[in-house]
């Protein structure tokens, strides 16, 4: 398995929640307080993570890994979303009891703050995503108000993240203060850095041409099927 895989592997396995690990099955109230504590553990991982992602240095598998890596995580995100919706569940209300909406509470939180790290440490990469897609725009809004509310980012190392991802994503106005905290060491911001933006325009491309082999490809089985019909 190379470091790709692995790092796919790694993610598609974050994506999942700290709220089903029955650890809390037993335990009583303040459910939250309980959740706090898994929340850090969990952006622990979740850091380290990111971290080998940067390591990386290779801006083609990044740009694979985050394609891959941002589609799972707003898939959970959506399904997550319905979960709670459906259930009534208030972000200000008390902490779920059941274990299926204590998933889906844990989730937003996670992969909210996780979507947060993400675009910090790779802006560009993340805008090429996001900024064409207005579901993950609708989604990532409500996760960051559902987040806000909650009362888990009010204090400690992660209450500055939803801030700052909104201003990154344009969702709310940058202050004149803005600063994303990531931009100093990261290459990635090196506007003058043509190797990469060769990469990007070449990873594009390429994904064009994929897009256009699929069309390609769809199109007999469509028109025969409908001829079936
Ligand atoms: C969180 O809520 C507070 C109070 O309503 C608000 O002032 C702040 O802008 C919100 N932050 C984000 C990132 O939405």
């Amino acid at each position: 398995m190379d470091l790709s895989h692995f790092l796919v592997f790694l993610f598609v396995l974050l994506l999942s929640g700290t709220g089903a690990t029955g650890s809390l099955k037993t335990s009583l109230d303040p459910g939250l307080e309980i959740y706090k504590k898994l929340f850090e553990v969990k952006r622990r991982e979740q850091l380290s993570a990111l971290k080998n992602l940067v390591q990386l240095d290779d801006v083609h598998q990044q740009y694979k890994i985050l394609d891959v890596m941002l589609k799972g995580l707003f898939k959970v995100l959506e399904d997550s979303r319905t979960v709670l919706i459906a259930a009534d569940v208030l972000p200000d209300g008390p902490f779920p009891q059941d274990e299926k909406l204590k998933d889906a509470f844990s989730q937003v939180m996670e992969n909210t703050a996780f979507f947060g790290d993400v675009v910090l440490r790779f802006p560009r990469i993340v805008h090429h995503y996001f900024d064409h897609n207005s579901n993950w725009n609708l989604l990532i809004r409500w996760g960051i108000s559902f987040c806000n509310q909650s009362g888990v980012f009010d204090q400690g190392p992660h209450s500055p993240i939803l801030g700052l991802m909104a201003q990154e994503l344009g969702i709310s106005e940058k202050g004149s203060d803005f600063q994303n905290p990531f931009k100093v060491d990261r290459t990635e911001f090196v506007s003058s850095s043509d190797p990469l933006q060769k990469a990007l325009r070449e990873e594009e491309k390429r994904r064009r041409k994929e897009e256009k082999r699929k069309e390609i490809r769809k199109g007999p089985r469509i028109s025969r099927s409908q001829s079936e019909l």
